[in-house]
């Protein structure tokens, strides 16, 4: 685990895009619900040029390789390594469900890549939490990694915190993907309510837009990179709204400001099935 500190970024407001579940595979081309997640994840970062500013990092909320090979892993390296190149940015990792954690460590924990751990850019310190539970969809965030998300919250003092984690905290209103959601939300949550100092929460694992205030801290989450789950839904069925991403833009007084993106064409479909 590594942890940067004291990067200055790009002035005082910290410029960040949550770039989440690509759900790569080890075959370029390869299917994941009828989506080429390679292309889609080229066509999104090519996107973002749209914005027209450059981000100071970014935020890969995990699943970041769907069948967790390391073949799967280089080639999020490749792509998002060449891109953090251009813009001279940091990219900030987490596991998810479909992630294979050791292998994604060992492949992203050298610059610009870091894997989990914590970040102090600018006025702000964002910490990058592991849900990771074997054989499970669902999260959990171990004793250990509650105490360190504590721990790094009393440390943070007069900084302002943005949490990073794959499983979402809060219910998404939708039965299937809340039976897979973060199984100890409650100690999370107690935890977030205690410290003043918590301005957000960003989550990946939900494929849908969300954005709510609780208790004063702002928690969303972010379209995928590729295929969307149709929100408000009891059963699992897919969305029609094509790949995207969240842009944040994190100011030195703690307010934020942010949107989401939607690709301008249909997904990149697969030719490999
Ligand atoms: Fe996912």
């Amino acid at each position: 685990m590594n942890t940067a500190t004291d990067n200055p970024g790009h002035g005082d407001t910290l410029r960040l895009l949550q770039v989440t579940d690509p759900h790569l595979s080890a075959n370029i081309g390869r299917a994941m619900r009828g989506v080429d997640t390679y292309r889609s994840l080229q066509d999104v970062l090519d996107q973002t040029a749209d914005l027209g500013w450059l981000p100071d990092a970014i935020l890969a909320t995990g699943d970041l390789v769907h069948d967790g090979t390391r073949q799967g892993y280089e080639h999020f390296r490749k792509l998002l390594g060449r891109f953090a190149a251009r813009n001279n940015a940091r990219v900030f990792t987490l596991p998810g469900n479909h992630d294979d954690p050791e292998t994604m460590r060992e492949t992203l924990s050298n610059d610009p890549f870091q894997y989990c751990g914590h970040a102090d850019l600018a006025a702000w310190r964002m910490i990058f939490l592991d849900t990771w539970l074997a054989v499970d969809a669902g999260g959990l965030l171990r004793d250990s990694e509650l105490e360190r998300l504590d721990d790094l919250l009393n440390e943070a003092g007069d900084k302002h915190v943005l949490v990073c984690l794959h499983h979402h905290p809060v219910d998404m209103g939708s039965r299937w993907l809340d039976s897979v959601g973060l199984r100890n939300a409650d100690r999370f949550l107690e935890i977030i309510d205690r410290h003043a100092n918590v301005r957000s929460v960003v989550w990946g694992h939900v494929h849908q837009e969300y954005d709510n205030i609780r208790n004063g801290v702002r928690y969303m989450s972010s379209p995928s990179t590729c295929a969307q789950f149709k929100p408000h839904n009891d059963d699992f069925a897919l969305d029609e709204l094509p790949p995207g991403f969240r842009w944040l833009e994190l100011a030195a007084d703690g307010s934020i400001s942010t949107g989401v993106e939607w690709m301008k064409v249909p997904a990149a479909k697969a030719t490999v099935r």
